[in-house]
């Protein structure tokens, strides 16, 4: 058996938690492989609207296993809210969600972190989600990082300290007023003590080696599914650079975020909207900064469902979405909110971009760059109408 793989081509929020719920049923095993709660999959079930951020969207289903792999970052604050949400509804979702032990922890320090970064960066900003992925990350890659697997070992208090302190330095150097800053409502202090509180939940869920996990599985013929999260356009090595999340959110990051061999990789669904969205700054030739894209706003109830931040909106970019089939290999593509677009008496897509004279069918560097200087270079899109 082999790994199937469904993602988002563009810049996030094309409805992959909706697509994930309907194959549920085919599959036996969900698994999450990158990225963390600045995800927001939002799923209708029985007349209940739940927001997941962390957990797979495999957890409505009884008979499938939801497995969070070692490539996600997990603040257990936020995934106890969820869980909370979840048993409000009679779901218990303990009894079929499995926790990697090399899963990274995001701490408090981590989104205080992140507000310092984005705050320091002014205009130039990321806009960030602010939910401390880009600082968990960096620690991962720094080799500094706290996993689950350090929750029970014992030693958890002293290694919290000893990266919390570190962390404060950097906020006292970045003159970053922590004590003062809210998080989720609550003061730096108090929400600690929610943390730790939470953290003991995410102690009692199972933890597992999931890599030996997803490859027993396969072995024994179950079929799993990895749900991407965030889209390909903001992968850490192909999105637009710097305006990305911190993660590979393509096929290739499968491998690394559960643990599986290239050549295990199955068939690979491709979602994509019928038009373009992206929150947070950087890039987006299509963009319509007009009535038109407000339109697509409305229509389309194109709002942050993690943030609540309105979407930019625009029209298909098919270079960008012709770019981010060849990065992930996809066989299936899914197209949703086609809809959204009837109220329109005529609708365009983008086929090239004009870069100076030439004209460029590529999401080449130019295009997908915020650089000031080579604005020069990217000039407009070449649009098909009808
Ligand atoms: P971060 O991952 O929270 O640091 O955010 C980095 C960039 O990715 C920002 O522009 C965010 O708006 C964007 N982003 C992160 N997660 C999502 C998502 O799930 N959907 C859409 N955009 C996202």
């Amino acid at each position: 058996m082999k790994v199937d793989v469904l993602l988002g081509l563009q810049w996030g929020d094309e409805g992959k938690g909706k697509i994930v719920d309907v194959l549920t049923p085919k599959y036996d095993i969900i698994a999450r492989f990158q990225g963390g709660p600045n995800a927001g999959h939002t799923i209708e079930f029985e007349g209940n609207k739940f927001i997941l951020h962390t957990i797979p969207s495999g957890i409505f289903n009884k008979n499938t296993t939801n497995v969070i792999g070692n490539g996600v970052i997990i603040d257990p604050f936020i995934l106890q809210k969820e869980l909370n949400n979840l048993k409000v509804k009679n779901i218990d979702p303990s009894a079929n969600l499995l926790v990697s032990k090399k899963a990274h922890l995001i701490l408090p320090t981590h989104r205080l972190l992140d507000a310092a970064y984005e705050q320091a960066m002014g205009k130039g900003k990321i806009g960030s989600t602010l939910k401390g992925i880009g600082p968990t990350y960096t620690d991962k890659i720094a080799r500094k990082g706290l996993r689950v697997g350090d929750l029970t070992s014992g030693k958890f208090a002293e290694k919290y300290e000893s990266l919390k302190s570190k962390h404060l330095e950097i906020l006292r150097f970045h003159e970053f007023d922590y004590e003062n800053h809210k998080l989720d409502g609550v003061l730096f202090g108090e929400y600690e003590g929610k943390w730790f509180e939470a953290a003991e939940t995410l102690k009692k869920l199972e933890h597992i080696d999931s890599e030996y996990f997803i490859n027993r599985a396969l072995e024994s013929g179950k079929k799993i599914l990895a749900e991407g999260a965030q889209g390909s356009l903001l992968d850490i090595e192909f999105g637009s650079y710097p305006f990305v999340t911190s993660s590979n959110t393509i096929t290739a990051g499968v491998c690394s975020g559960l643990g599986i061999s290239p050549k295990k990789v199955g068939k690979v669904y491709g979602i994509f909207k019928a038009y373009c969205t992206r929150v947070g700054s950087g890039p987006f030739p299509t963009e319509l900064e007009n009535e038109e894209g407000q339109k697509l706003r409305d229509v389309g109830r194109e709002f942050g469902s993690t943030t609540g931040r309105p979407r930019r909106c625009g029209w298909l970019d098919l270079p960008a979405l012709n770019y981010a089939i060849m990065l992930n290999g996809v066989d299936e593509l899914l197209m949703m909110k086609a809809d959204v677009l009837s109220p329109f008496d005529s609708i365009k897509v983008c086929t090239a971009y004009k870069c100076g004279d030439e004209i460029c069918e590529e999401s080449c560097y130019d295009v997908a760059t915020d650089d000031v200087e080579l604005d020069t270079i990217f000039d407009e899109c070449i649009y098909e109408e009808s």
